[in-house]
């Protein structure tokens, strides 16, 4: 045979793996609102940079007449390419071909590029859009399924693991994701369900639709499963690139720095204005957070879940920091079931990558009631406390308002481990706040008497000041210089040293 024709052999196979299942499922997909696999890698990676790796490897199952329904890649595309310069993995499962069902030879190709990343140091990144195991091929894709599973909880905190979730995706395409780091889904074309409506349906007898069950929205802000929403395909590849620039490649790393365009010392004497005198007023945290950050640039995770509490990645000086703040304006910012997971999970992550946490403070403490009580109120505030108190990244907290009772504990304090705690003049600290107080301890009061009572208290307790005096708080800092106290602050901890005794593994309340 010619090199010609041999050449000419190479090129058909690469014109055939490109085709996946074929130009009318291409137009499906396209039709359905969503890119194909190999689009979606184009728009994620830098320009150029996708290097594919298992172009042509097949299936190599015979039950069903499958063994004369072959397609080269077996339905996902798999390499490593680039973002903002930075080697990162992908696997990008191929809807086309049988709905991007897991085999066991689709499996191998991604559990290699797994491998490759946790000897290389680099993250993974899953652009899922699959049906689950594939049905013909039994145990085998679920063994396929458990060997990637096995290998996203050993690479739990050591690489980055990010998914986006971009189709229908059933059983063991959901479970993959779940363990991973962040799971980002578009409206109104990305399902996740353990089963469909469907199953359901026969099961209990319930009625819902595929959007009500699984969609986005209900992920984001529901089930709390999903940490961020895009419009489409092309905005869901941006903000992975976005969230990239936040991390570091491996858990042996620092997180990227940047150059800094946004004067450190410059104070905003807006802020001195945004904590209300009566300190039952609400208002917006974010308003502090965008004041403070380097211009204003903040990616909030999990934005439309459990919004009592906000979480995100910002750069003050140009180093990548993780916000947690309590949000006055949402029940007052108090911590709940909801809001101590999603808090809790971002802190691991942080201290996983070596991110600082910035904490702003403002908590009236737990919810009461039966439904926080019997949801188990106990051990999932107590998840947030564990987090904050085993991350040993630098800690900086700023206690804007309240900070009561076993919330002022929990919200990284002084006592358990944070190493810079500063104080706006509006701050209370104290076990709760005066009304409360006064009506536990002077039960038998007339109104005047009480009024009185709840005056001194609050004169005595609800001020930064006897916190100050004991040193649990190190500074009490005008609001305006908010932004130069945490760089200062971060500056100084930016060689801090660290680590929790030797042990296989804590025990976390789950
Ligand atoms: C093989 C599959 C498949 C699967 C879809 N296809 N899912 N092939 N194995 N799991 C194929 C279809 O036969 C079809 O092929 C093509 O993909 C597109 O599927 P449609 O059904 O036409 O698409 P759509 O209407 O959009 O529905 C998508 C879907 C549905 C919601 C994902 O296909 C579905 O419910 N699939 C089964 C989901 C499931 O139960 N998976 C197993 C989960 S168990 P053609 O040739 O017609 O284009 C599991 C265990 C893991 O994953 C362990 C977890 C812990």
């Amino acid at each position: 045979m010619s090199l010609e024709s041999k050449i000419k052999i190479l090129e058909e196979k690469h014109r055939k793996a490109e085709q996946g299942g074929g130009q009318q499922r291409i137009d499906k997909q396209h039709k359905a609102g969503r890119l194909t696999a190999r689009e979606r890698i184009d728009v994620l990676l830098d320009s150029g940079s996708f290097v594919e790796i298992d172009k042509f490897v097949t299936h190599t199952a015979t039950d069903f007449g499958m063994e004369k329904n072959k397609i080269l890649g077996d339905g996902v595309v798999t390499g490593y390419g680039k973002i903002d310069g930075r080697l990162m993995y992908v696997f990008a499962q191929d809807f086309t071909v049988f709905g991007g069902s897991l085999s066991r030879a689709n499996a191998n190709k991604i559990i290699k590029i797994m491998d490759m990343a946790m000897k290389m140091g680099a993250p993974v990144i899953g652009l899922n859009d699959s049906g689950g195991a594939r049905i013909q091929e039994g145990v085998e894709s679920l063994a396929g399924y458990a060997d990637i599973f096995y290998r996203n909880v050993k690479s739990s905190g050591v690489i980055p693991q990010i998914s986006a979730v971009l189709g229908p995706c059933a059983g063991g395409a959901v479970y993959s994701p779940a363990i991973t780091d962040f799971i980002l889904m578009v409206k109104e074309t990305s399902y996740m369900f353990v089963t469909g409506p469907d199953v359901i349906k026969t099961v209990t007898n319930e009625e819902v639709t595929k959007e009500e069950l699984g969609g986005a929205m209900t992920h984001n802000k529901k089930s709390g499963v999903a940490h961020f929403m895009a419009d489409d395909d092309e905005q869901a590849m941006m903000m992975i690139r976005e969230l990239m620039g936040f991390l570091p490649l491996n858990n042996m790393e620092d997180p990227p720095i940047k150059p800094c365009s946004d004067d450190l010392t410059r104070q905003e004497p807006k802020l001195d204005n945004i904590v209300p005198v009566d300190p039952n007023k609400p208002y917006d945290m974010k308003e502090i957070i965008n004041n403070v950050i380097d211009n204003g640039h903040f990616l909030e995770v999990q934005s439309h879940y459990a919004q009592n509490i906000i979480i995100g990645f910002a750069r003050i000086g140009g180093r990548p920091i993780g916000i947690v703040a309590n949000q006055p304006k949402i029940l007052a910012g108090v911590l709940d079931i909801n809001s101590s997971i999603k808090a809790a999970r971002f802190v691991r992550f942080c201290d996983a990558f070596n991110i600082p946490l910035i904490t702003f403070e403002d908590v009236p403490g737990f919810l009461p009631g039966t439904t926080q009580e019997f949801g188990g109120i106990i051990k999932h505030g107590a998840k947030l406390l564990y987090a904050f108190a085993e991350a040993t990244v630098p800690k900086i907290t700023i206690i804007t308002r309240k900070a009561y009772g076993g919330a002022y504990d929990v919200m990284s304090s002084k006592h358990i481990g944070a190493d810079i705690n500063l104080a706006y003049p509006t701050a209370e600290v104290a076990v709760m706040g005066p009304d409360g107080a006064v009506n536990i301890i002077y039960r038998k009061l007339d109104e005047e008497e009480r009024k009185g009572k709840v005056q001194e208290y609050r004169e005595n307790f609800a001020s930064p000041y006897k916190a100050a005096e004991v040193g649990y708080i190190d500074e009490i800092i005008y609001p305006r210089e908010t932004r130069r106290k945490i760089f200062e602050a971060l500056e100084m901890t930016s060689n801090k040293s660290d680590s929790n005794p030797e042990k296989k593994h804590g025990n976390i309340p789950l």
